[in-house]
């Protein structure tokens, strides 16, 4: 389940600090790994920033492309998360990549050829912004969302709902070593008079 998702509020999207999947496509190839490094840049136009390792599969689809997505998985995605970060598409046997290995389905993005994965709570189409230096130096990607997505039962209205149907529609934060948190309660501090000095 999906719909748009207003671009003013996309950033939303990832302002809580999920870890990702980032997805691409390029010269008949397709491709998915884990990010845990990925963050809202700006507003409007909306920008992401992502890390991409040099010896990922990933990076050539996205230099190739100048195009990649952010999906955002819950954790009922969670083994898919680890098993699709801690293998490399160069790996797999020729022939196969890592949504048929792993039984991950996928549907059409709008604006871009990477695929989008089914059951994730949300989904950014990013178009690359060259930079080639912070790419080189520091394997930084930086994209304009171009259209976003999110599963109406977690994000509507320009917010995550306080009440996500259970503990598997939560959103995920990579520790190591194979661990997760879950996003966890929402709470508002507004009411909550800060401390004066
Ligand atoms: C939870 C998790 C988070 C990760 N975060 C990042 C990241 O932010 N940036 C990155 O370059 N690699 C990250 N990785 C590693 C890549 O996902 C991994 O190298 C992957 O195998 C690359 O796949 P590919 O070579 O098929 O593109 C992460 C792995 C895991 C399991």
């Amino acid at each position: 389940m999906r719909e748009p998702v207003e671009l003013a509020k996309s950033y939303r999207l990832l302002n809580h600090g999920p870890t990702v999947l980032v997805s691409s496509a390029h010269a008949g190839q397709r491709n998915v790994m884990a990010a845990a490094w990925s963050m809202p840049v700006d507003f409007d136009p909306p920008k992401v920033a992502v890390v991409i390792d040099r010896n990922t599969a990933t990076r050539a689809l996205v230099e190739g492309s100048g195009s990649f997505a952010l999906n955002v998985p819950t954790r009922a995605l969670a083994a898919a998360t680890l098993a699709v970060g801690g293998i490399s598409a160069r790996e797999l046997p020729a022939g196969r990549d890592k949504f048929d290995t792993f039984g991950l389905t996928t549907f059409a993005a709008s604006r871009i050829d990477a695929p989008l994965l089914d059951g994730c709570a949300a989904w950014l189409e990013c178009r690359v912004l060259g930079e080639p230096r912070i790419q080189q130096q520091y394997d930084l990607f930086i994209g304009e969302v171009v259209a976003a997505w999110a599963d109406p039962r977690l994000f509507a209205d320009g917010h995550w709902r306080d009440d996500p149907a259970g503990a598997e529609d939560r959103t995920l934060h990579y520790i190591a070593g194979g661990r997760f948190f879950s996003t966890g309660e929402p709470f508002d501090a507004t009411a909550t008079p800060a401390r004066t000095i």
